[in-house]
């Protein structure tokens, strides 16, 4: 099928996505104090060739030229990250203008050009003075979130159509506190499971602070979901799928939907993390399942699932390759799992509204000798990707936009420099921009040209 513009809703979003230490470098400058991810990216072997954001797209200096890039493109709208530490350097107390500066003349120069904002508060740079201080595994700082946020909403709220308090918890809870290829890089089940509470937490105490400061916000959280697809109809399999889906999934969406950890999993994980329950206070799940005006949805992969005792420590779970096509991260290409995830969020609980807040793909991008950048694989996976979204729609799912990730190359986190998922490539030694190909074409379908 070919898509076209129309067939989405008229107020479709059509949008790309950043995070704040991904693109915009700059990190000493104008009062912005170290985050965790400045601690764990100059500590040698935590990413690939020591890369780190030091530098990232330069996106501090060159906001206006990128912001040009999206208008000509003809994006109506960008979910951007807000650096907590440019903000409230010690992560409490006192505030930076100079950060809340920088992020009114970002936001307002979106509107100046027709471009809907969408704020993410936290997409993982955690102001090291709080993690000196106990990190996410403190109570302390799911109400620090809530003063930032607070403080935030008082200067951008009347301009921000859509509050994402946190961009995918499970990773900043299990890939920064269980498998340690994240900041802060620790290995540890239970600090893992009291850090994903206290996210949690701060998700519902934020949204309380949002709304408490901008009657009618729009307030919401982003998860990364993915199908888990069970390796057989063996009951081993349906029980280890059933488990991978409860460590990614159900995990997140259950307490956020007024159900609770899911019993099956607190099973799971009391032997190995005794101290966890203790962390939920009378009251934090009300706090958590407090009403959001949208859920988004990060999606790139599926996994098919098969039971592996000792596998994946304790979850006994190994994701069984699938034949066809891969992304340069060697994930799947399987865009039907979007359409699969979108439903399955709309069925079992019922949001709102949907927002893809992330979809897209690395590929090792070549130059051509004239400069430009023919990634037709990227636009394949997007193209197939939205077509996932309007299968979605077409079966109820209210989708509000489509947001690819991302909009311009960037630091991939442990993977440094080495991925590249931009619809625009940045060359890192003169920060000069190229439209490839995929992101001509995204505009084009975005301008109703496609
Ligand atoms: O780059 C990340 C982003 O920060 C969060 N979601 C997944 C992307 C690709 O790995």
């Amino acid at each position: 099928m070919t898509l076209k513009k129309s067939d989405f809703p008229a107020d479709f979003a059509w949008g790309a996505a950043t995070a704040a230490y991904q693109i915009e470098g700059a990190v000493g400058e104008d009062g912005r104090a170290p985050s965790i991810w400045d601690t764990f990216s100059h500590t040698p072997g935590k990413t690939l060739g020591g890369d780190t954001g030091d530098v990232a797209c330069d996106h501090y200096h060159r906001w206006e030229h990128d912001l040009d890039l999206m208008q000509r493109l003809g994006l109506n709208a960008y979910r951007y990250s807000l650096a907590w530490p440019r903000i409230v350097p010690d992560g409490r107390g006192r505030i930076n203008v100079k950060g809340l500066d920088f992020y009114e003349r970002l936001t307002d120069g979106l509107l100046a050009r027709g471009i809907d904002p969408y704020v993410t508060l936290y997409h993982w740079d955690l102001p090291q003075a709080l993690q000196d201080a106990g990190g996410w595994v403190s109570r302390d700082t799911a109400h620090a979130f809530a003063e930032y946020a607070q403080v935030v909403a008082g200067r951008l709220g009347d301009r921000v159509k859509g509050w994402i308090t946190h961009n995918e918890p499970w990773c900043a809870a299990f890939l920064g506190n269980l498998m340690g290829i994240h900041a802060p890089g620790l290995h540890d089940l239970e600090t893992a499971l009291k850090v994903s509470h206290h996210l949690l937490l701060s998700h519902g105490l934020a949204t309380q602070a949002i709304r408490a400061g901008v009657p009618g916000a729009r307030v919401g959280i982003t998860l990364i979901l993915g199908p888990q697809q069970p390796a057989s109809e063996r009951p081993e399999d349906l029980a280890a799928a059933r488990r991978g889906d409860g460590f990614l999934n159900r995990w997140f969406l259950d307490p956020l939907y007024g159900r609770g950890y899911p019993q099956d999993m607190l099973e799971l994980y009391r032997p190995h993390a005794p101290g966890f329950e203790a962390t939920i206070r009378p009251g934090d799940l009300e706090t958590i399942a407090a009403p959001t005006d949208f859920l988004g949805v990060n999606y790139y992969q599926r996994s098919v699932v098969a039971d592996a005792p000792g596998e994946m420590g304790i979850l006994g779970t190994r994701q069984v390759r699938q034949p066809g096509e891969y992304t340069a991260f060697d994930w799947e290409v399987y865009p039907d799992g979007l359409r699969q995830v979108l439903t399955r969020a709309h069925q079992d609980y019922a949001p709102p509204l949907i927002y893809v807040t992330e979809n897209g793909a690395a590929y090792a991008d070549t130059v051509s000798p004239d400069g430009s950048v023919h990634d037709e694989a990227r636009r394949r996976y997007i193209e197939h990707h939205l077509i996932a979204c309007r299968e979605a729609t077409l079966q109820g799912v209210p989708l509000g936009g489509y947001f690819a990730w991302s909009l311009l190359d960037n630091f991939e986190w442990g993977e440094g420099y080495d991925k590249r998922f931009g619809l625009v490539r940045v060359d890192y030694d003169t920060q000069r921009r190229t439209v490839k190909d995929s992101g001509a074409w995204y505009g084009r379908l975005s301008r109703g040209e496609g």
